[in-house]
């Protein structure tokens, strides 16, 4: 989809305590990469809890242009009917990835090494973002990708023939290039090694190795350093998606932020490379607890259980935690904004080239409702303000940004006066039960005055 409609307005009004439970959606990460993977597999892929956000939805689509039957069974149940590794068929047209940097991403990576030709699109905030960072990679594949000035899209990917596999080190951390490199290698001759300096969500070599891939993971000095053997025949799976950590923040926080909560919020991936928030918002002393930890689908899993935190403290986050916190940033500086004291965030250059520049718009939107902070290309300080201590009352634009606009209505909930998103529609990206399960557990949304 690379447009949503027309912008539409919410209205976020300081809340009562939120408390109940808070069943949040299946994780965007491994959604997008159950269907890619099983497009790749020979033969049926079941997947339950399916995210059904528009971003997954776009992928879907993608998965069917390229030849795979894609089947939607109805409450999150999905199967995949793949055509094997090497086997995607030419798109009849133009591939719109809508808002999702990680479907466009992947899917080039997973045909860049057949010699097929697709051309990819976007909505305005795809259309924006870089995709040197995966065209480089491809380019020593011997793919060639012809797209706007600065890399932008709609850009057309040749797809190359007889590719060879080659060694990569990240030039940045992001765990779309290392999924890019890993799915273009699988149609590779021979091995691709993938090094990562910092370590990213592992989610591609987990369930590469759950396809039946044969891939390596080495932690050295150098960093880690993935190894994947070429040409496989991947095995269709049967995938339960855990729920999403990045959408559990949500809750989490308001709860953290907003007078006399308790929440539960039950079955979280708590994969080691994406729960960064979580250690993060206990050092500041949140009253966050890991009820009920256990395994499930190879994945450490617990129930969140989130109670107001009148004693939140700024704190300086370590710039090596950004990788697996690096989607939390923005809610993050919404809970900092309640803390006593500075909140630093270092190392953060990444995210001005998320959905949105979202230093540039949590900083902004952040000034419109009372909160003081700095920032600079690769820093955010949010000056926090005690318990109940934001004013509120302003306006925050999204820029098509799913997370931006949640984090701002997250701020309404415990701000003095009401704040505004200037379009709450791209939370349909990721959360699409977003504004009825925060309402049902005591959330206020409603159309702004006038
Ligand atoms: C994702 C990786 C991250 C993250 C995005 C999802 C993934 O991006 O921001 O929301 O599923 O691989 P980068 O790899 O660009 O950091």
């Amino acid at each position: 989809m690379s447009s949503h409609g027309d912008p539409r307005p919410l209205t976020s009004h300081r809340s009562g305590p939120l408390t109940g439970i808070a069943e949040v959606p299946g994780d965007k990460s491994i959604s997008h990469r159950s269907l890619i993977l099983g497009a790749l597999a020979v033969g049926e892929t079941k997947i339950s809890g399916l995210l059904e956000g528009q971003d997954v939805l776009d992928t879907a689509k993608a998965m069917r242009s390229f030849g795979a039957e894609v089947t939607d069974h109805g409450g999150g149940n999905w199967s995949v009917h793949g055509v094997g590794v090497g086997g995607f068929a030419e798109p009849e047209n133009v591939i719109d990835c809508g808002n999702s940097g990680t479907g466009v991403r992947l899917i080039m990576g997973a045909m860049a090494t057949t010699p097929i030709t697709a051309t990819f699109t976007g909505d305005a905030s795809l259309r924006k973002r870089p995709m040197g960072r995966i065209t480089d990679p491809m380019a020593l594949f011997g793919a060639q990708a012809y797209g706007r000035t600065g890399g932008r899209l709609p850009m057309t990917v040749v797809g190359a023939r007889q590719a060879i596999g080659l060694s990569y080190r990240l030039p940045v951390a992001s765990a779309q290039v290392k999924s890019a490199v890993l799915l273009a290698g699988l149609n590779a001759y021979g091995e691709t090694t993938v090094i990562e300096p910092e370590a990213t969500r592992d989610h591609t070599e987990r369930m590469l190795a759950g396809f039946g891939a044969t891939l390596e993971t080495e932690t050295t000095a150098e960093g880690r350093v993935i190894r994947l053997t070429g040409q496989p025949e991947l095995r269709p799976q049967t995938i339960a998606v855990p729920r999403d950590p990045s959408s559990a923040a949500f809750p989490v926080a308001a709860a953290l932020i907003t007078e006399g909560s308790d929440l539960l919020v039950p079955n979280i991936g708590l994969n080691p490379t994406r729960a960064g928030l979580f250690t993060t918002l206990r050092e500041m002393g949140a009253d966050l607890t890991y009820e009920n930890p256990r395994e499930e689908g190879g994945e450490p899993v617990a129930d969140l259980r989130a109670r107001f935190s009148p004693d939140l403290k700024g704190i300086e986050v370590p710039p090596d935690r950004a990788p697996s916190m690096i989607d939390e940033y923005p809610i993050l500086s919404v809970v900092a904004s309640f803390a006593d004291g500075k909140t630093v965030m270092r190392g953060v250059k990444e995210l001005r080239v998320k959905e949105s520049d979202r230093i540039d718009a949590m900083a902004r939107g952040l000034e419109a409702n009372g909160v003081t902070v700095e920032e600079d290309e690769d820093t955010l300080i949010v000056h926090g303000l005690g318990p109940g201590g934001v004013p509120g009352g302003g306006t925050a634009a999204t820029h098509l940004d799913h997370r931006i606009a949640m984090s701002f209505l997250c701020l309404g909930m415990a701000a003095q006066a009401p704040v505004t998103v200037d379009d709450a529609g791209p939370i349909a990206t990721s959360f699409p039960i977003f504004e009825p399960l925060m309402t049902r557990l005591g959330a206020s949304f409603a159309e702004p005055a006038g």
